[in-house]
């Protein structure tokens, strides 16, 4: 009773260790966010596949394991001498059907029509460069994304506003070393690679926020190098267009006038451009309207006053190893700057 005991308790734990991970696993298929809930056609397309995939491959897994299973209970307490004669005529037979159906029917059967549909989607979600497509070009940096709209002037960074309902096509390079642009509810994820260019193609179907990662270990801030896709009604993304095209508006307040010196002496202009004035470095994010975006450091804080200036004080404290260096200014300079920076609507 004791050895019965023990042994059920193993095979519980055994079940256990097995089940878990299992669990864990499908929880997370029911998530109300990622690549199993598709936000467009191309995601839906490889979401698909993904089941398609796994309901084929788990089927063929358990016909492999009941053949074996069922080998190994009839091949129980049988000797050589039951292979000879008629008895062992049939089941050399049999075998051979075995062999031939498993090894060559039934991956023709299931691997060919697989082959079809893979190339189909494949054809479909790789489908780039089409007329009508919205086209935005993306550049990875250490550690954001900088965002543009050819035929425009729109610079922007870390937040892509497509229209929902068209295809959106980005062309993408990087600027240094390999990021990798995922958005899971979209489409698949896409590498940057040095002296290349890449290209992506997705449809959002619904107007909402999607959260955008880099999926490629870029530096020590590759986990916060975040973006949001914003998608809007058609109407409602032309507006933001016309909005961003737009140089930045003088400054209406003495501080922020202050603040525009400050921004120049003190040496942001070497780094950051504001379209409408003389700061045109291109290394870190163009600031022309900051305050429209919602989120500071490629998603690492929000766009608020208070988060705003944290991030200037000390770029380094909310995410340490970026590329922006804390510049030493007097309290009445940080104020002045953080009331300029606000105004860049
Ligand atoms: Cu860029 Cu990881």
């Amino acid at each position: 009773v004791r050895r019965w005991r023990w042994r059920s308790g193993a095979r519980g734990a055994v079940a256990a260790v097995a089940v878990a991970p299992t669990a864990a696993l499908v929880a997370g298929c029911g998530a109300e966010r990622g690549a199993f809930a598709p936000g467009g056609p191309v995601a839906s397309d490889l979401d698909g596949l993904f089941w398609l995939l796994t309901g084929l491959g788990a089927a063929v897994l358990v016909l492999v394991i009941a053949v074996l299973a069922l080998a190994a209970v009839r091949s129980r307490g049988r000797t050589d001498d039951d292979d000879e004669g008629v008895e062992g005529d049939v089941s050399e037979r049999r075998s051979r059907w075995l062999v031939l159906g498993g090894g060559v029917v039934l991956p023709v059967v299931v691997l060919v029509p697989l082959t079809v549909v893979m190339l189909m989607v494949g054809v479909r979600t790789s489908n780039v460069g089409q007329e009508g497509d919205v086209v935005i070009e993306v550049v990875g940096h250490q550690f954001w994304w900088e965002v543009r709209y050819p035929g425009t002037d729109v610079v922007t960074a870390n937040e892509i506003h497509v229209p929902v309902g068209r295809p959106v096509h980005l062309r993408m390079q990087t600027a240094d070393v390999i990021h990798s642009l995922w958005v899971p509810e979209l489409a698949g994820k896409i590498d940057m690679i040095p002296g290349e260019e890449t290209e992506l193609r997705f449809e959002a179907s619904e107007p909402g926020e999607l959260l955008g990662h880099c999926a490629e270990f870029c530096g020590l801030q590759h986990a916060r190098m975040r973006f949001l896709v914003v998608a809007q009604p058609p109407e409602e993304f032309e507006r933001w267009l016309t909005e961003q095209a737009a140089p930045s508006p003088p400054p209406a307040t003495e501080a922020a006038r202050r603040g525009e010196a400050a921004f120049e002496a003190a040496g942001c202009a070497s780094c950051h451009a504001v379209r409408g004035t003389a700061a045109d470095g291109d290394l870190g994010p163009d600031l022309t309207h900051l305050a429209s975006r919602r989120t500071l450091g490629a998603g690492t804080l929000p766009n608020t006053p208070e988060d705003l200036a944290r991030w200037v004080a000390d770029p380094q404290e909310a995410k340490p190893g970026n590329l922006m260096p804390a510049i030493p200014l007097s309290t009445d300079q940080l104020q002045d700057l953080l009331a300029y920076l606000e105004e860049l609507r």
